[in-house]
């Protein structure tokens, strides 16, 4: 099943030389184009009212489902400029497939992966004035939905919204690819064992936010979890994944389970045997981290996802003091590591992987 999203015309609310202005400094989710593109869901009907309409407010009734129950989802995924102008996204099916596999979970509908890429697309081409040129910018899309039945029961809802908007795109982070610094979470965690913590719902996220704070006001950027049962075993970021890498030449992340499947985390274990490194998924308790560190046993560690790509991670720290990362600058594997992602991104890597999909 598929659904047609056509785009319903508008006078475009910004003027060339202010989408200009904008696209010179993007920075990071703070400005949106002029679309969305929209759908709804009803357990009558199934999927329906797709369009791209002008950029705006929903109206939403005090009583909503989401605002009580946060019965909600979304992705992250970018457009890639290239140097020859040409408009490109980087793996939006595997952005579609854990779409479905969050709406499960969240008992939301799943909305059908032909649907979410005919939405992507749709939008791009509206917009595509929006995709910024030059650096390491992008055109951020965030497809996300959410329940909207009015109702104060606890169930799933019978009515549902989709929408993707989209946001040009600088560097995640405000250093761009200089290190971060990681705080360790000693008093909450993300995700338990059957949780939601595979899924990407913006619970997970809400539930972060303390935590982030807590890093913020210790200079971090970021916040690392352990597993909520034995407080032992790394977990994930705030909002991305983690790799280690080893002076053995290994390229280690957490196991899947309660993390969630990144895209550039799949995207790394595939492309790291090609720069000579052993990748390996397994469970990693944070005092082997904390020790190989002492012991040069981990050389480098890095953040990845769509919104940081790759970012080094130049110290750790928690209650009990601070632990460097290598010489704690950007180190070279994983500066490797991104330099081949985003040149198959831009289209300056051959794409032997068929991952990448022209607009
Ligand atoms: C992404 O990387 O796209 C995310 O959704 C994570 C968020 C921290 C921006």
């Amino acid at each position: 099943m598929t659904l047609k999203f056509d785009l319903q015309p508008s006078p475009a609310p910004r003027g060339d030389a202010e989408r200009e202005a904008i696209l010179a400094d993007p920075g990071f989710g703070q400005v949106f184009t002029d679309h969305m593109a929209v759908a709804t869901w009803t357990a009558a009907d199934g999927w329906g009212d797709s369009a791209v309409v002008p950029y705006g407010p929903f109206a939403l009734d005090p009583a909503s489902a989401v605002l009580h129950y946060a019965q909600e989802i979304f992705e992250g995924m970018k457009a890639y400029r290239r140097a020859d102008g040409s408009i490109w996204l980087f793996r939006p099916e595997k952005n579609a497939e854990r779409f479905a596999v969050s709406a499960h979970r969240l008992a939301l509908p799943e909305l059908p992966v032909e649907a979410f890429l005919e939405s992507i697309e749709a939008l791009v081409e509206a917009d595509e004035a929006w995709v910024p040129s030059g650096g390491e910018t992008s055109l951020y899309l965030r497809p996300f939905m959410f329940a909207n039945e009015v109702f104060l029961g606890v169930r799933s809802s019978r009515r549902v919204q989709y929408c993707v908007i989209a946001s040009p795109a600088g560097s995640y982070f405000s250093g761009g690819v200089a290190p971060v610094s990681i705080w360790i979470s000693r008093d909450y965690t993300r995700a338990a064992p059957g949780g939601t913590g595979a899924a990407k719902c913006g619970g997970n996220y809400a539930a972060s936010l303390l935590a982030q704070a807590e890093a913020a006001e210790q200079g971090c950027s970021q916040v690392l979890f352990t597993d909520a049962i034995e407080r032992k075993w790394i977990d994930e970021l705030g909002g991305m994944n983690v790799y280690l890498v080893t002076s053995n030449g290994e390229l280690v992340t957490p196991e899947l389970g309660t993390i969630l499947e990144g895209v550039t985390r799949d995207a790394i274990l595939q492309l790291c045997p090609e720069l000579g490194l052993t990748p390996v998924e397994r469970r990693v308790s944070l005092q082997e981290v904390l020790n190989g560190l002492k012991t040069g046993a981990i050389t480098e560690i890095f953040a990845c996802g769509t919104a940081a790509v790759i970012t080094p991670i130049g110290e750790l720290k928690d209650v009990d003091g601070q632990y460097r990362v290598g010489s704690g600058e950007a180190g070279e594997v994983t500066l490797g590591l991104r330099q081949a992602l985003l040149d198959i991104q831009y289209g300056r890597r051959e794409d032997t992987h068929g991952w990448t999909r022209r607009i």
